[in-house]
């Protein structure tokens, strides 16, 4: 048994409750050692090694990509398991309809038999970490338990680790109590495997009201680095109903125009939509002097400022981005960030010891080995890389990483986008005229499923504000505290809904997508500060043709009427759906919602079967 002498740490532990619940878990878990995290870099280096020794990391070719390292998981562990994943609210109300919720002692019992003795024949470390800049007043602290080296060196990237955390915290600050374990304890000289992990039990929990966190059995992203989806989406969102702040599925970004204007936008996307991409958007070469800057490409904390305007920070120090699909086209931001100090995770490595992945190139380099670690067969039909393989690296190196990224004080925001994959019924841009109107087109924000999340190819899945899988309590509680938070705004941010997937007939986009993006971007700028006067239709404002930046675009009158026009039979059909949304947590559900939804169809009735920009012509 591990004595409190024998915990390792270069630095003094004066916070009483952290040490307290750090002893509890090592008699619990019963780990070899115990290893206190400072963050250093030594510490980082000394881990990767390590995880080389093991066979767990392949180091990649230094000339191609310095510092960098690749990994494949065990193929039962790639992805979120939102079916494991548990709101453990004391109530089951306070969980929703749309969580998956057990009582927090059943759960406790469940847990504890699972953790006694899980860390066994390993070491577990402690890791202190602030999700946003050390010691801003939007930042949290959390202390994360594990039993992975490689979560450890995931962290050091994608938080800030270490002692000046614990300096924060002093010797009574909060912090959310987060353990995770891969749930493979090893027997008296067991060898251990490449990735452990328990192929047969998952368990990703949360307790809201203890602000605490237990993940068993997973060492894959968002069910392992617990500063993430767990801490900074789930519980964040409940401190943030329970505080009066905002802790949203977004991105953040800048806007700075050739005289040196700027607005800030934060961004709300499901998973698959191109988040990432966004983020790092690089107008096109006709918009000399425009910029796009990253703030950040995931998660968004904003709260209200003393002179009452809304500021914003990435509580992340770094992206857990998805790897195939990004290539020097889609975002060559996102390629130059990778290009070292990075962890490759399910990508496929190359002879030469670097990384690919689908459509990093149109060609696969030759002899390539999989994500599974063996050869590739290019004929398979087997992708070489999985899906949802990822990178994780530093903020700090992206090429377009906005000059206030790391402020304290965070970013204003000027305007909310909520965005979803879309080929029919969704325009291309519109604006909700006021804040009521907002909440309702982002509660009611579906998106089309992909291979790459969740199986069933084009249905639509509705995911309100992008937070269905990470809100941790009642979704319509969360609709409440988006209306409630609004009124409290001198200025509210304005909100627009985007849909950069319209399809044709034939299955064709029907909008260019990525830097084409800034042009519907460079409207949203120009609205929000008072510049544009919208065409009003059956379903919000919207841009005219003339509106719209067409500098080195070909784009006709015709074909932008096609991806603004508003089809009122298809529009009925959406607003039937949104009614089986509603229906779900008709209970809780703000009245506001249901007469927008009045009032939208009522618009409807009295519109033509096909809107478009000029009506006339219909
Ligand atoms: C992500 C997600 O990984 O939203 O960011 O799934
Ligand atoms: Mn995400």
């Amino acid at each position: 048994m591990i004595t409190e002498s024998a915990i390792q740490s270069s630095f003094e532990i004066k916070h009483k409750e952290a040490s307290d619940w750090i002893n509890e878990v090592v008699q619990l878990c019963k780990p070899d050692q115990v290893q206190w995290c400072d963050g250093s870099k030594e510490e980082y280096d000394g881990l990767c090694q390590k995880l080389v020794d093991k066979g767990t990391f392949i180091r990649l070719n230094p000339e191609k990509r310095p510092n960098s390292y690749a990994c494949f998981s065990d193929p039962s562990d790639v992805a979120r398991v939102e079916d494991r994943t548990y709101i453990c609210s004391k109530r089951k109300d306070d969980a929703g309809p749309t969580n998956n919720w057990m009582e927090p002692r059943e759960m406790k019992q469940t847990l504890n038999k699972l953790l006694d003795g899980c860390m066994k024949g390993r070491t577990m470390y402690v890791i202190p970490f602030s999700m946003g800049p050390v010691g801003s007043s939007i930042s949290h602290i959390g202390i994360e338990i594990t039993d992975s080296e490689y979560v450890v060196v995931n962290m050091h990237i994608m938080t800030r680790v270490g002692k000046r955390v614990m300096d924060v915290l002093g010797k009574e600050g909060e912090f959310v109590k987060c353990l995770h374990t891969v749930g493979a304890p090893l027997k008296d000289g067991q060898k251990d495997v490449l990735w452990p992990t328990n192929q047969t039990t998952k368990y990703i929990v949360h307790y809201p009201e203890e602000r605490s966190i237990v993940s068993y059995g997973s060492g894959y992203g968002g069910n392992a680095l617990l500063g993430k989806k767990c801490f900074a989406l789930r519980i964040a969102s409940v401190m943030a109903q329970d505080e009066g702040w905002l802790a949203e599925h977004m991105l953040i970004l800048g806007v700075e125009s050739p005289e040196k204007e700027k607005s800030y936008v934060a961004a709300a996307f499901p998973s698959a939509c191109g988040k990432t991409n966004f983020a790092m958007l690089i107008p096109p070469k006709e918009f000399k002097g425009w910029k796009v800057t990253t703030v950040g490409d995931d998660i968004a904390w904003i709260k209200t400022s003393k002179d009452g305007s809304l500021r914003a920070i990435n509580p992340e120090a770094g992206y857990f981005g998805v790897a195939p699909g990004t290539n020097e086209k889609t975002n060559p931001n996102a390629m130059a960030t990778i290009s070292k100090n990075s962890i490759f995770t399910n990508v496929a490595v190359t002879p030469d010891g670097d990384v690919w992945w689908e459509g990093m190139t149109d060609q696969p380099p030759k002899d390539i080995i999989d994500w599974h670690g063996k050869k590739w067969d290019p004929t398979s039909g087997k992708p070489a890389a999985h899906p949802n393989a990822r990178f994780t690296t530093p903020a700090s190196q992206c090429p377009c990483i906005d000059e206030d990224w790391e402020n304290p004080e965070g970013v204003p925001i000027s305007a909310f986008i909520f965005g979803g994959r879309r080929s029919t019924t969704i325009p291309v841009v519109y604006q909700a005229p006021n804040w009521a109107f907002g909440v309702y087109l982002a509660s009611t924000m579906g998106s089309e499923t992909t291979a790459a999340a969740f199986g069933e190819v084009g249905k639509v899945r509705r995911d309100p504000f992008a937070m269905l899988p990470f809100c941790g309590y009642h979704m319509a509680d969360y609709f409440n505290h988006w209306l409630q938070f609004g009124r409290n705004l001198q200025a509210p941010p304005r909100i627009f809904g985007v849909n950069w997937f319209l399809k044709d007939e034939n299955g064709k986009f029907l909008w260019p997508g990525y830097g084409d993006n800034f042009r519907i971007l460079k409207w949203i700028f120009e609205r929000v500060r008072g510049k544009a006067a919208p065409i009003e239709s059956p379903i919000g404002w919207m841009p005219s043709y003339e509106d719209i930046d067409w500098r080195g675009s070909e784009m006709t009158k015709e074909q932008f009427a096609k991806i603004i026009e508003i089809d009122s039979e298809a529009w009925k059909k959406e607003l039937l759906s949104h009614a089986e949304l509603f229906e779900r947590m008709y209970d809780k559900l703000p009245k506001e919602l249901i007469f927008m939804r009045e009032l939208l169809l009522s618009s409807l009735w009295r519109s033509p079967a096909k809107w478009k920009l000029e009506p006339e012509t219909v």
